[in-house]
């Protein structure tokens, strides 16, 4: 499994590689989230992402995925999946974009967060992987 992620546009989106479960749990079952959780404190502590609810409902953690726009916390993880900034213009850093503007209508529709019921880690895992 591995995910990658546009830190700038214009340059090549830098290829994560993700062990096959984290805790004995599939990626399929988790969240974008999760496994931007999972790099940033096991690779990589400058990788800037957002979470807040982690169920979809403060569009906080937008991100882009191909056409769609969706809240990385209710989007499960796919193999080779290409994880971008909601909108280029209003990136900040990673794929964090300015909060000021974003609302669904000034992006793009959000996927039904209901549809999704995804795990995001829990502290104690965060924990057990930010050790190693
Ligand atoms: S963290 Fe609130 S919608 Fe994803």
């Amino acid at each position: 499994m591995r995910i990658r992620i546009r830190r700038e546009f214009g340059q090549e989106p830098t290829i994560y590689e993700l062990p096959a479960t984290l805790d004995g749990q599939d990626w399929a079952s988790l969240s974008l989230s999760a496994a931007m959780a999972y790099v940033q404190r096991r690779y990589d502590p400058s990788l800037a992402y957002a979470l807040s609810c982690g169920r979809g409902s403060c569009n906080i953690c937008v991100v882009r995925i191909g056409d769609e726009v969706v809240t990385a916390c209710t989007t499960p993880v796919t193999d080779d999946v290409l994880i971008e900034p909601a909108r280029q213009k209003l990136q900040v850093k990673d794929v964090i974009v300015d909060m000021g503007l974003v609302k669904k209508a000034r992006i793009a529709p959000i996927r039904d967060p209901a549809a999704f019921r995804l795990s995001t880690p829990s502290n104690a895992s965060v924990e057990e992987f930010s050790s190693g």
